[in-house]
């Protein structure tokens, strides 16, 4: 089965995909899927602590992502701090957020931004097709060390970042697209690094490619390592993942690509990220 870089799915595109999804997934080797995701009867969901009342940073927070993260943070009674580049917009559009103005790629900007704070969800992304002085480089790998270094000299429980499938595949070519792939993958497998070497609890999440449909339509895998899988998962599911990472034990130190998936209880993976083999 040929297998399509996850990051360059569109929605236009989104009928192929459903029917790649379901050929993937037909020959998805159960090995591959998180035990509880295959089984009918899953564990309960684990009983996880609150985060009322905690600070949660959440980098990337006006982002299609970070915006479903902030949503499910506050509906927690979480209190949200986000940053953005331009922090104007943010507050009028997202009230009930603690803003600052802040651009990863600039030191200064950061510093500080997890004072006080309990957690993080990193949800970048560099986008530099539409903006190259957005580079990879400084966005995905060295604005994300900037921040592993902040969590930790802030002291906070858990880092969850949004990285993507793929990163230990980047694609090789001379054209734009392919070198641009290539520095985004690069970048974020760097970034990554920087955070599992970080020495704050962390959950690296390798999502498949994304589009915005509502949260909990399908079920969700959660792969160990980053296996050539062509699919797409929700935004608003990677949020519900992540925010849940946050706070359950299972997910501590572990890395996995999650993708949707056809099941009865689309639920499942609330149990799942336990059977996750760690780093
Ligand atoms: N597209 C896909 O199919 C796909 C697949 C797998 C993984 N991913 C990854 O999933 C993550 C979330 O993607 P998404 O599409 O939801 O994101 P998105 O909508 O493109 O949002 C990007 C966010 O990053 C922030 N950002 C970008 N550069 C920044 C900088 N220099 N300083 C501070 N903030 C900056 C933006 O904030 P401001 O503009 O407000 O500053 C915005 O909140 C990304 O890491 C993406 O690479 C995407």
């Amino acid at each position: 089965m040929p297998t399509v870089h996850p990051t360059v799915a569109t929605e236009s595109r989104g009928r192929r995909r459903l029917l790649a999804l379901a050929a993937c997934l037909l020959a998805l080797p159960a090995s591959l899927m998180s035990a509880r995701a295959q089984e009918g009867a899953p564990k309960p969901p684990p009983v996880l602590p609150s985060m009322q009342g905690e600070t949660i940073v959440v980098a990337g927070a006006t982002g299609r992502t970070g915006k479903e993260v902030v949503k499910l943070l506050l509906a927690q009674g979480a209190k949200v701090r986000g940053f953005s580049r331009k922090v104007d917009e943010a507050r009028t559009a997202m009230p009930g957020v603690e803003w600052v103005a802040a651009d990863v790629r600039d030191a200064k900007s950061v510093q500080g931004i997890a004072k006080g704070a309990d957690r993080m969800v990193i949800a970048l992304g560099s986008n530099s097709f539409r903006d190259p002085a957005n580079k990879p480089e400084e966005v995905d790998d060295a604005g994300v060390a900037r921040l592993a270094a902040e969590a930790r000299a802030a002291g906070l429980k858990h880092v969850v970042l949004v990285s993507s499938a793929g990163v230990t595949r980047p694609p090789q070519g001379e054209e734009r697209f392919a070198k641009l792939m290539n520095a985004v993958m690069t970048s974020k497998l760097r970034g990554e690094d920087a955070l599992r070497k970080g020495g704050v609890p962390y959950t690296v999440l390798r999502p498949v490619g994304l589009w915005d449909k509502p949260a909990g339509q399908l079920g969700i895998a959660l792969v160990p390592g980053d296996p050539p899988i062509s699919a797409m998962i929700a935004r608003a599911d990677v949020a519900a993942v992540a925010v849940q990472a946050l706070v359950d034990p299972g997910a501590r130190n572990k890395t996995v690509m999650i993708l949707n998936v056809a099941q009865p209880q689309v639920d499942a993976w609330k149990s799942a990220f336990a059977a996750v083999p760690g780093p």
